[in-house]
């Protein structure tokens, strides 16, 4: 354990071993939330005070539910932070092309631009975020809930949480799992998401973990954006992400369209057509998962829960998920 934060081998078995399971999508119940069982190591070092996260001014954290739109979101982060460092390229043709590909997400998943805590302390390599230059940038699917004080209560850490319409997320999910898990039925991934038993459940917990925390301090702390908002506009989602991180877009960018070339850089059919990301490439993050860099790039819209669910089932999991958010003043 070269971070020296994971929980002895023996000490994990005895966390774990008293968890409720569910093997087949390989996760375990830990403190109320249904997790993938590879991230509860890393977010039992995450938690452990003093041991495992190291917090540093000016820390940027995006979180998610899983298939919510993380990958575009760390995309676009990246890009606007890095912006002085990577400036993104114009519109083809308007400069030369060595430029262009320079740019770190032309070559690289945005999963390698932007370390996944949880996956990097299961890994052992939680040390690894110590060497990030500042404003570190970092990226959690955990619950707002199992995330330490030294990021939920740290005024100078930010959080950018980005969340999705619940139907779309399983439909997404369901084509994600299907990739280890061929044979599994929507209905079954279905059935656990209504019951708050599926990746990351139950998913209303983790929305209005954040969404609470965001009604607190919106300007200062969490920042809640909507996938199909970002869909709509994402120029404006990028410049309220880049006023949230204290690096807003000078006249001088806005009047050389800075905005709209991190928008194309950070777009659906851009990052899904590089070589990085055809099915084929394996990113050496992500490679324990067999998930390729293509998984993470389907089509990108609004509304395929409509191929995959009767009225009725919609209908279900609408009930559901407005039941438990009835009175947050959230809703979809
Ligand atoms: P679909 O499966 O509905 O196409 P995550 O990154 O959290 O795993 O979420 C994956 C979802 O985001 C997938 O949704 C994927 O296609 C979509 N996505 C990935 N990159 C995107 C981008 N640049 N713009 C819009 N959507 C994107």
């Amino acid at each position: 354990d070269p971070g020296g934060v994971l929980p002895q081998e023996d000490e994990y078995e005895s966390i774990v071993s008293s968890l409720p399971s569910n093997p087949k999508l390989q996760l375990l119940c830990y403190q109320g939330k249904w997790l993938l069982e590879s991230w509860v190591p890393g977010i039992i070092a995450i938690q452990r005070p003093g041991g495992g996260f190291a917090p540093r001014h000016g820390d940027v954290v995006l979180a998610s539910l899983p298939k919510c739109g993380t990958t575009w979101l760390k995309a676009l982060a990246f890009a606007t932070m890095a912006r002085r460092a990577h400036p993104p390229p114009p519109a083809a043709g308007d400069d030369d092309e060595r430029r262009q590909r320079h740019h770190p997400l032309l070559r690289l998943n945005p999963h390698d631009c932007v370390p996944s805590m949880e996956k990097l302390f299961a890994a052992g390599l939680g040390s690894k975020m110590d060497a990030l230059p500042s404003p570190r940038l970092m990226a959690t699917h955990v619950h707002h809930s199992l995330l330490p004080a030294s990021i939920t209560d740290n005024p100078h850490c930010k959080i950018i949480y980005i969340c999705r319409d619940p139907k779309d997320m399983i439909v997404s999910l369901w084509h994600f799992v299907r990739r280890r898990l061929p044979e599994i039925p929507f209905l079954e991934l279905f059935e656990s998401a209504c019951e708050g038993r599926c990746l990351s459940s139950p998913i209303w917990d983790h929305i209005l973990g954040y969404w609470n925390a965001s009604k607190t301090s919106p300007e200062t702390t969490v920042l809640f954006l909507r996938y199909e908002e970002l869909l709509h506009d994402p120029a404006d989602g990028v410049r309220k992400l880049a006023r949230f991180v204290g690096q807003p877009f000078s006249p001088e960018e806005e009047e050389a369209g800075v905005v709209e070339d991190i928008v194309r850089l950070c777009s659906f059919e851009q990052m899904k057509n590089l070589e990085v990301n055809k099915a084929a490439g394996l990113s050496p993050v992500l490679q324990q998962n067999a998930y390729t860099n293509g998984s993470f790039f389907r089509k990108g819209g609004t509304g395929d829960w409509a191929n995959h669910m009767t009225p009725e089932m919609a209908e279900r999991l609408d009930a559901i998920v407005e039941e438990k958010l009835r009175g947050s003043g959230l809703s979809f």
